[in-house]
């Protein structure tokens, strides 16, 4: 693989040290194309000869004066200690306009002493930092594509020439990197904490170990735990002696920091307080997990560019068999949301893995909670009581999950706490205003940023008042908010819907043994009650059911069985619909598992017709609408959806984002302020964008069986959000998507 061939961005570069960085930079860019010509400089002449040899340089030159002529740009990518003295003879030399970078790892040395050399920093010195290496080293290792996909930090002062500063931004990305500009010290800081002090403990750790045991008995025993931890301890001892040196004051901080957290690990052991230590162990693991999936994708990969994870879904196939959908998300985030907040251990089961309940977890473990798992569906929550919270480090970070921002707003509103909950793009758009007013009647400071949107800034230490609020618009998320609030306000808190909405909240806190009054479409609760640890078996989501109800429906031959999805009420209005159009759907096994209705469902296809969807069933299906419009537009003549506006303010517009992918395959789908008609034809193939909306990802997906070519499907990762498993279950059942190859 070599690097695209460019028009030159420059004319001479001159790379000053052949190792493996220099050496592959030089070599890099002479590929590309993007410098008339690379001059090379290394003491070592062996290496300046194999350096010609190899074609990483056009020519190599004998003293450092003779490289410097002429040059456009200098890479000074020497040892990091040798830097000085280099620095110091280039300040004694005529560089023209040169300008200078370099590659040393740690970056407040290199600036100071280029200072000290040429009286001040030259405003045409950019230092930089590649994270990139390998195990091997020399000019013979050069590879021109060994920072493709990794990060370059670029470190420039407030008077480096921009001018120089945008020459080397553009050779690394030439190279491909993925170029961040950083301030030297935070850059320093980051380093010491990600890299240096693992170094610091491999070497400490063996060394230790190595020398209290004479016969180094340990080592004969030593398994896999001190295999893979001391690692790094191999790396090239003289290299790291010249970090540490160079990268003093950052190393020490980083190194206090966690001597605090180690004694504090210590006092654990030595008092035995293993919920401490689990506590520790948890988090620990959660962060660990998040961070090599982050790995798995490429390390130091920023994944939010290479986001635009693909689904290929292929026309035709049946659906048989029967499958299991992942948890529900809602009775999910509740579990962790009201687990914690009790007293005692709650044991969950069948917890949905998506990157939305995850969210909740993360948010609890950082106010302080002990949550164990989740492992293959089972969590326990270490509840700490109603007033057990902590304020959480910094921001409570809730990625994609409007559902975690609204119902935790509420919860937080009356903590002692200040907090701030931010979130993803997507969630970064979402209103805000629904739960801040009512929450700010109630006596809560929120700020939100313009427009009521996220990051919301939640003030503690406020004495709330339960009030009786009418809902404007039917929302569980609202009423679930208010009423978590209400647990701590002073009073009755009372909400009415306008129209029913999902009850799993009310459900289960009655589950967790605290009182909640119902009384037609009021919902309220009075503080001043405890809610006990119990354990919850979260039913499979209907919402996620839904996608194979529809496939099923619209496959002709189809005979589906879907096991243990939830059916509460409040959230069959897929079945509803789906049934009114024509559908086969039949519940079977009809059961109640811990407070919530579950049953077994046979799907079968079916001809299905248009219909107007009756308004009183919007807001019992509202997450499901992406996919009925897939079966609205197989359905013969045509189908119209009224009173929905709220599909608008999604995880997308999903009125807008819908009837755009359904119009490009050719259906005839025309959005209104609030709905859509759709008439039911054919369906042809072609490429739609999910605008990162999970649920519009998997809709086009079932698309395909009726479509009469493939549909590529854009941006899909958020998928992950709530049905990691989608592509396994989906092909399982007889269906043909995948990601697309991108290798
Ligand atoms: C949810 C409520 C619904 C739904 C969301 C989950 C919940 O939102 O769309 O996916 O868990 O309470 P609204 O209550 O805002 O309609």
């Amino acid at each position: 693989m070599s690097v695209q061939r460019a028009e030159p961005i420059i004319g001479r570069l001159v790379v000053i040290g052949l190792g493996l960085i220099g050496g592959s930079f030089a070599k890099g860019l002479r590929e590309s194309g993007a410098c008339a010509e690379v001059v090379g400089f290394d003491m070592d002449a062996p290496s300046r000869a194999l350096a010609v040899e190899l074609g990483v340089v056009d020519r190599c030159a004998e003293s450092l004066q003779d490289a410097c002529r002429g040059a456009d740009v200098i890479q000074l990518a020497v040892p990091i200690l040798a830097m000085e003295k280099l620095l110091a003879q280039l300040a004694t030399l005529d560089l023209g306009q040169a300008v200078l970078t370099d590659v040393g790892s740690a970056k407040g040395n290199v600036v100071a002493c280029a200072a000290k050399v040429f009286g001040a920093m030259p405003r045409r010195f950019v230092p930089g930092h590649p994270i990139a290496g390998s195990e091997q080293s020399g000019v013979q290792a050069a590879k021109s594509t060994l920072f493709r996909r990794h990060k370059v930090i670029l470190t420039p002062l407030a008077d480096t020439d921009p001018a120089a500063l945008g020459v080397v931004d553009a050779l690394w990305r030439q190279l491909g990197a993925d170029v961040e500009h950083m301030e030297v010290r935070h850059h320093d800081e980051v380093l010491a904490a990600t890299s240096h002090l693992p170094h610091l403990l491999a070497f400490g750790l063996v060394d230790s170990l190595a020398k209290r045991n004479e016969n180094l008995e340990i080592f004969r025993y030593a398994a896999g735990g001190f295999r893979d931890f001391t690692r790094i301890a191999g790396s090239d001892p003289v290299m790291w002696h010249d970090i540490f040196l160079a990268n003093r004051e950052a190393v020490l901080h980083t190194l206090d920091d966690f001597r605090h957290d180690l004694d504090a690990l210590r006092a654990a052991v030595d008092e035995g307080d293993g919920h401490q230590l689990l506590g520790v162990f948890t988090r620990a693991r959660a962060a660990r997990e998040h961070f090599s999936k982050i790995l798995a994708r490429r390390a130091y990969v920023d994944v939010m560019d290479s986001n635009d994870l693909i689904f290929v879904a292929k026309p035709g196939g049946k659906l048989d068999g029967s499958l299991r959908v992942p948890g529900d998300k809602s009775i999910s985030h509740r579990s962790i949301m009201l687990g914690s907040l009790a007293e005692g251990t709650t044991e969950v089961e069948g917890f949905l893995e998506g990157e939305d309940a995850l969210a909740t977890i993360q948010a609890f473990r950082d106010m302080g909670v002990v949550i164990e798992g989740p492992q293959q569906g089972k969590v326990t929550v270490h509840g700490v009581g109603l007033r057990g919270l902590q304020a959480p480090p910094g921001p409570l970070y809730l990625g994609n999950s409007g559902t975690s921002m609204r119902l935790l707003a509420g919860l937080l509103a009356a903590q002692p706490f200040d907090s701030v909950l931010t979130g993803d793009a997507s969630l970064s758009r979402r209103p805000m205003n629904r739960i801040a007013k009512p929450l700010r009647a109630m006596g809560a400071v929120i700020e939100t940023a313009p427009e009521g949107r996220p990051p919301l800034t939640i003030r503690g230490g406020q004495r709330l008042s339960g009030m009786h609020y009418a809902m404007p618009m039917a929302s569980a998320q609202v009423k679930s908010c208010l009423l978590l609030a209400g647990l701590y306000a002073a009073g009755e808190t009372a909400v009415t819907e306008p129209a029913p909405t999902r009850d799993h909240t009310e459900r289960m806190l009655r589950g967790f043994g605290y009182p909640v009054r119902i009384e037609g479409a009021t919902a309220s609760v009075e503080p001043g009650h405890r809610l006990s640890a119990t354990r919850i078996e979260v039913p499979g989501d209907i919402s996620s059911a839904a996608f194979f109800l529809v496939a099923a429906s619209i496959a002709e031959g189809s005979d589906l069985l879907l096991e243990h999805v939830g059916v509460n009420p409040t959230r069959t209005g897929v079945i509803s619909i789906l049934k009114l159009m024509g559908a086969s759907i039949e519940l079977q096994n009809l059961r109640e598992v811990g407070g919530e209705p579950v049953a077994d469902i046979r799907v079968r296809s079916a001809r299905l017709r248009g219909i107007d969807i009756p308004e009183d069933l919007v807001p019992l299906a509202i997450d499901e609408f992406p996919v009925l419009f897939v079966a609205a537009s197989c359905a013969e003549g045509r189908t119209v959806l009224r009173g929905a506006e709220e599909l608008r303010v999604k995880e997308s517009d999903r009125i807008q984002v819908m009837a755009d992918g359904l119009q490009a395959l050719g259906v005839d789908a025309r959005p209104t302020p609030d709905g859509i008609v759709i008439q039911g034809g054919p369906i042809g193939g072609g490429e739609v964008w999910s605008h990162g909306d999970h649920r519009v990802a998997m809709s086009f997906s079932v698309a395909a069986l009726r479509a009469r070519s493939p549909i590529r499907i854009h941006d899909c990762a958020a998928v992950a959000t709530s049905f990691p498993n989608f592509l396994a279950l989906a092909k399982q059942a007889g269906m043909t998507v995948g990601e697309e190859d991108n290798s």
